[in-house]
């Protein structure tokens, strides 16, 4: 058992020889947070850790005492985890501890997307109820160890458990006290086209958020928060992160106080949040995942890759080698009939790519983005036979048939809206704000999920359908529920998420060979609780290979290659006009799952070749990419920005690629050693240069047989000016393959 109580000390010490997570039930009944990060010692009392002597909050009002749920109105003012007004509209609360309950396992959480574990062995869970005497509210707070992972799971149930209702304006998944403030916050930020840069910030007196009010999760900021001491890097040092399980709204927010401590939360973002409870019912919060690591951010990634891909990923897809595939919306945007699908799908396998994908407008009357969503039905005009013939013409060829779809969407100009104009989200006498033409569905109303999932679900059982790519491009404007009371306004974001789970949920247990990968407009959406249905997602709009050396390094931060779609595409590139080379495209694109965004009639021999060869070099090297360990070298956001490095090695250390890349050219370019990361120190590996590098002259020197030692300390040596580096050009990208030979 990971979970011990010391009944004497009243302490939980959650151990498992990773990490440690430590509360103690204070004297007036509180819950306190006493440790968080490296593993302690059992067997031992910590309760010193925590305010000492104790006699109370009466006379040390604004003291920092460490809370595991902190609640306003009694003397902590500090941001707070939990906010409800009572019958009397008064918001001050004091939970004090009622009991708790150890269990081996892990329990589902109702209705929202969480890890799971296989067996009971893979992890123990505590639950500690909480309660408010004068209002009556209940907190279950459960915190979930896993055996082998330096994470934790956090999640809590409020309950009105009084004769009065209540009134939830602030509910946290996770709130800890951590006690110094010597941190640099880690978040991911960006844009549409420009998501997961690293952005940095130390922490200062007063508090550091980022968040989202705009109904899905993750272009702007994405639901991860990473703390880092000054001094840690990639590979060694101490670093805490926290992921929310969830792709709606949320906070992620840092408060360091008067007196140098740290308060961390996550969970739903409160502005655009309340929560009615009449009494006897309660609510859920998403889980929150920490994780801590001595062995820099890197060391997070590992805890949070594995266990993102092998316990919150799910379904018959979650472990099996996921397709090569080709995308045509690059290539024909909304302008195809079904021999020109088939033709780009002939040329895609004749080059050894396994799945093609029809993208945006077969359905309706869809000839620009201005129509046509809602109305689920192919376009005969493009398709006249149907969409099961021209799958079937694909199929037969060999690969398989994926499709596009945006079922959360409605255009004005549908039949859908026309039918069920009261279906897209809006209030009353106020005009819709529109977005690339588009309107929301109130998926918060079961009857417009029913509508969808009959929908889809036809649509579906009508071709050989192998894949899907679940698309969302817009945000939410005018959030207002139809089915909502006034005073319950404030569920409506929240229902809006639980109906686009609900949906998913129903679709995929419907149709469970089917590969979801879910996308906004690229990585709008990509966060954890989106990974729990769709085990891929697609990471970015941008094909751009160097603006996609950005997004993956950040991406790669909480997610692992297995959910990152990435694909090469044409140049000039639709998103940066920028021209690269195509074997830089692909050294880039193969960090991720991979496949291609573009016409391949239109590439040329000597284009076809090279695809070809990338196709079969992705294949060969699958596992590696897909289930292996990815280890971030040099960073596009610190150091020589122009210098980026990376690598994944298999699942069994047998063998490794190792991508190194160069944006910008310079004369007289410094030498670089790129310490590698993840092997056997005392192996020998065969170095070879990736793909046809053979007779580059700027492999050679790295060519050969050397030991994990050497290329783990003295790195692997790339010395460009020696080799005439004017010939290099800018955008270059070279991979190296080792295999383990002794
Ligand atoms: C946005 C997606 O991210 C693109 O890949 C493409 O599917 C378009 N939508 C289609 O409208």
């Amino acid at each position: 058992m990971t979970i011990e109580w010391r009944a004497d000390d009243r302490q939980f010490h959650l151990a498992n020889g990773r990490l440690s997570l430590i509360l103690r039930v204070y004297e007036d009944g509180s819950l306190g947070h006493l440790h968080l990060g490296a593993p302690l010692p059992t067997g031992r009392s910590y309760r010193h850790l925590g305010p000492d002597p104790f006699e109370g909050f009466s006379n040390r009002v604004g003291d920092p005492v460490p809370f595991a749920y902190p609640t306003p109105g009694t003397g902590d003012f500090r941001v707070p985890a939990l906010v409800a007004a009572g019958a009397d509209g008064a918001t001050a609360l004091s939970l004090r501890y009622r009991d708790h309950r150890i269990t081996a396992g892990k329990p589902p959480l109702d209705g929202l997307p969480s890890t799971y574990t296989e067996t009971d062995a893979e992890a123990d869970t505590l639950v500690v109820a909480l309660v408010d005497e004068p209002t009556g509210l209940e907190v279950d707070l459960r915190f979930t160890i896993f055996t082998d992972r330096a994470a934790i799971a956090r999640s809590a149930t409020i309950r009105a458990a009084g004769v009065a209702a209540l009134d939830l304006r602030t509910v946290m998944s996770v709130s800890v006290d951590l006690p110094d403030a010597d941190w640099v916050m880690v978040g991911l930020a960006g844009a549409w086209a420009r998501e997961a840069h690293v952005v940095e910030r130390a922490l200062v007196p007063g508090r550091l958020s980022s968040s989202s009010t705009r109904g899905v999760s993750s272009a702007q900021h994405n639901p991860f928060l990473a703390l880092r001491r000054p001094t840690t890097g990639e590979a060694a040092g101490e670093a805490l992160s926290f992921s929310l399980v969830y792709s709606g709204n949320f906070l992620a927010e840092a408060e360091v106080d008067a007196f140098g401590t740290t308060r961390v939360r996550l969970g739903i973002e409160p502005e655009t949040f309340g929560w009615h409870l009449e009494p006897g019912v309660s609510f859920t919060t998403p889980e929150a995942i920490v994780a801590w690591s001595d062995a820099g951010l890197g060391g997070l990634s590992d805890t949070l890759h594995a266990l993102f891909r092998d316990r919150l990923a799910r379904g018959r897809w979650r472990d099996r080698p996921r397709p090569i595939l080709i995308n045509n919306w690059e290539a024909t945007y909304f302008d195809f009939d079904a021999d020109r699908l088939v033709a780009i799908a002939r040329t895609a396998h004749e080059l050894g790519i396994e799945l093609f994908v029809l993208d945006d407008g077969w359905f309706g009357h869809r000839d620009s983005d201005d129509s046509s969503l809602g109305d689920w039905v192919v376009d005969r005009r493009k398709l006249p036979d149907g969409l099961g013939a021209v799958a079937e013409r694909v199929t037969e060829l060999g690969m398989g048939f994926g499709l596009w779809i945006e079922p959360e969407m409605v255009s004005a100009d549908s039949d859908l809206f026309r039918a069920h104009p009261d279906w897209a989200i809006g209030v009353p006498g106020r005009a819709r704000t529109e977005s690339r033409q588009q309107l929301v569905l109130d998926l918060g109303r079961p009857e417009v999920v029913d509508h969808l999932a009959d929908a889809i679900s036809a649509i579906l059982a009508s071709a050989p359908i192998s894949y899907i790519k679940w698309d969302m491009n817009r945000y939410v404007t005018e959030p207002y529920g139809l089915g909502l009371a006034p005073d319950r306004q404030g569920e409506f974001f929240h229902r809006y998420v639980l109906g686009v789970y609900e949906l998913y949920r129903r679709l995929i247990e419907r149709f469970p060979d089917i590969l979801f990968e879910s996308c906004a407009s690229g990585g709008a959406r990509f966060d954890p609780g989106m990974l729990a249905f769709a085990p891929q997602a697609w990471t970015s709009d941008d094909t751009d290979a160097i603006e996609r050396l950005r997004i993956q390094w950040g991406t790669s931060l909480p997610y692992p290659l297995s959910s990152m779609g990435a694909h090469v595409s044409a140049v000039p590139n639709h998103q940066t006009g920028r021209i690269t080379p195509i074997g830089t495209r692909a050294a880039v694109a193969f960090f991720g799952v991979f496949g291609y965004e573009l016409d391949p009639t239109a590439l040329s021999d000597a284009e076809r070749a090279d695809v070809a060869a990338q196709v079969s070099f992705y294949a060969r090297h699958r596992e590696t990419f897909q289930r292996g360990r990815f280890h971030r070298l040099e960073s596009p956001f610190a150091g020589r920005r122009d210098e980026v490095a990376w690598m994944a090695v298999a699942p069994d250390a047998t063998s490794a690629v190792v991508g190194v890349y160069r944006i910008l050219n310079q004369p007289s370019p410094e030498v670089r050693h790129i310490r590698l990361r993840g092997l056997d120190r005392e192996a020998i590996y065969r170095v070879s240069g990736g793909l046809a590098a053979e007779d580059d002259i700027v492999v050679r020197p790295n060519v050969g047989e050397r030991t994990g030692a050497e290329l783990m300390s003295a790195g692997l040596l790339i010395d460009l000016e020696r080799h005439d580096a004017a010939t290099l050009g800018d955008f270059w990208a070279r991979l190296f393959v080792l295999e383990r030979v002794g």
